[in-house]
């Protein structure tokens, strides 16, 4: 891997200072309201989508701390909410929608509360426009290229008392050295590129996270590096399509190379990527993974849809051929890696023919599980305009169909494992069952068994004794 900054598209130097220097102002503010009244101000942070937004997250929260906010689980006792939303399916904007509305009341009760709304929706002119015009208690937006500005637009509220909508940036950069908080103490997200240039005709994604753009080699292994250091056992690299990793960089490094160099870091912890584009996952890439000392076995790879005709309107680019391959090459290269997929029921045309070839593939890849979704149309997308959109009965009599297939799947996919011992990070007591512990194996199955508190974070061996289509039960052994 060839040194050096790859300068082009990193946000300077002087930028951030200057973000540094209006944190510091608020943090400043912050104290003297502290030494005054004894309370210190509460940031609260709600996130809405993918695993970039919940990366972005942390530096919102990071950024929170650093103007010196002391973090809450409550937006009622906070005095600072941030709403970090995504705009993948109506669903997710509607859901948002309603949140910010609740916290009409919570501005009547506090005026001096500050709201501001941030992330993929409002990266959408309409949806900023409606903010608006119809949430006046929500003092300032920022889209996904205006994260790092957040300091600023705090500080101009707070002097000009105006309301701040913060304009897309017009160069996507890449913005290294912001403050970062963790949620976990044990598994951590790192974004390795920003953006999307695939432009699938059903999503939203490019419109709202800009074109491709990658951090330079050495700021990534250095961050992963840091978290091994710390004890970071499960370490995610992001990115909308992991695969152009490099692609847009001065240096000649794809994402193989990548996975290659952080491989090397010494130490007990696991390394997963998502997501990976079918059209640009290489042999090279699943050979790599097969000769690693770090990369779990396990790999997600949407598929999307099992007719070639379908895949060729959502522009993806593959077919279920080249698809299968894959799937092949990676099972030959690693018998024991788990596969998963995400499925669109419903875009526009979809014939019977065409998702029975859906469930086609699907019996003959065998996911080990699948995220599936009913077609959400999402302004500006070339799919919203397309005529033959299916009506809604159809999507979702079809949704249920796949998810049955599915459940069969899954449950045969998982029986194997019942007998087995599994090496599983603990994430603590299971929030649906409180009785007992879960945890996440290689493949990122959810164990559950009977744990201790000291369990957390750590790695325990499980027999597997039962297992269905969702999850894996089992004992833990005392010692490993
Ligand atoms: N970059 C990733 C996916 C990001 S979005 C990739 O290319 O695989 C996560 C998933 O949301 C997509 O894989 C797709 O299955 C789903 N999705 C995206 N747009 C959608 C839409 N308009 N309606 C329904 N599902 C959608
Ligand atoms: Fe969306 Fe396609 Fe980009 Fe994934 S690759 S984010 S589905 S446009
Ligand atoms: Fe949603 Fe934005 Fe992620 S639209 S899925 S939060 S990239």
């Amino acid at each position: 891997m060839r040194q050096g900054e790859n300068k082009q598209n990193i946000r300077s130097q002087s930028e951030i200072d200057a973000q540094n220097a209006y944190a510091a102002q608020i943090r400043a503010e912050n104290d003297r309201y502290e030494a005054e009244t004894g309370v210190r101000r509460r940031a609260f942070v709600l996130t809405f989508g993918c695993q970039q937004n919940e990366a972005d997250s942390e530096t919102l929260a990071g950024m929170s701390r650093q103007m010196g906010y002391a973090l809450t689980a409550t937006p009622e006792d906070a005095d600072l909410i941030l709403v970090n939303t995504c705009a993948i399916r109506e669903h997710a904007e509607k859901k948002a929608l309603s949140i910010i509305g609740q916290y009409k009341h919570l501005k009547a009760k506090n005026p001096a509360l500050l709201i501001g709304v941030c992330g993929c929706m409002v990266t959408q002119e309409h949806r900023r426009d409606e903010i608006k015009h119809r949430y006046p208690y929500v003092d300032f937006t920022f889209g996904t290229s205006s994260l790092f500005r957040l300091p600023e637009l705090i500080c101009t509220k707070l002097a000009r008392g105006k309301r701040q909508f913060c304009p897309e940036e017009q160069k996507y950069l890449v913005a290294e050295g912001l403050p970062v908080h963790r949620e976990s103490t044990y598994r951590a997200w790192v974004s390795v590129m920003y953006g999307c240039n695939n432009f699938c005709s059903y999503c939203i994604v490019p419109y709202v996270r800009g074109r491709e753009r990658s951090r330079a080699p050495e700021a990534i292994v250095a961050e992963v590096r840091e978290l091994i250091e710390k004890g970071y056992k499960d370490i995610t690299l992001l990115g909308q399509n992991v695969n152009s990793y490099g692609k847009v960089l001065p240096e000649t490094v794809d994402f193989a190379d990548l996975l290659c160099e952080i491989d090397k870091i010494e130490g007990d912890y696991l390394l997963r990527f998502m997501t990976s584009h079918p059209k640009d996952a290489s042999t090279k890439l699943i050979d790599v993974m097969a000769s690693s000392r770090h990369i779990a076995h396990q790999f997600h790879l949407p598929m999307q849809s099992g007719s070639d005709e379908v895949l060729r309107v959502m522009n993806r680019r593959y077919d279920t051929k080249k698809y299968y391959g894959i799937v092949e090459y990676m099972r030959e290269k690693m018998p024991d890696v788990t596969i998963t997929s995400d499925i669109i029921v419903g875009f526009p045309g979809e014939t019977e023919e065409d998702f029975e070839g859906t469930l086609e593939m699907l019996r003959r890849v065998k996911f080990d599980m699948l995220y599936s979704f009913i077609y959400s149309p999402r302004k500006g997308t070339p799919a919203a305009e397309m005529e033959n959109q299916v009506p809604p009965e159809v999507k979702s009599a079809r949704f249920d169909r796949l998810l049955a297939l599915q459940n069969e799947i899954a449950t045969e996919k998982n029986q194997p494992l019942v007998g087995k011992t599994l090496r599983v990070l603990c994430d603590g007591v299971s929030k649906n069952n409180e009785a007992l512990y879960s945890g996440r194996t290689e493949g990122n199955k959810i164990a559950f068994f009977e744990g201790t508190p000291d369990d957390t974070g750590r790695y325990v061996t499980v027999q597997i004794d039962r297992a269905d289509a969702f999850a894996l039960y089992g004992k833990k052994h005392e010692k490993i």
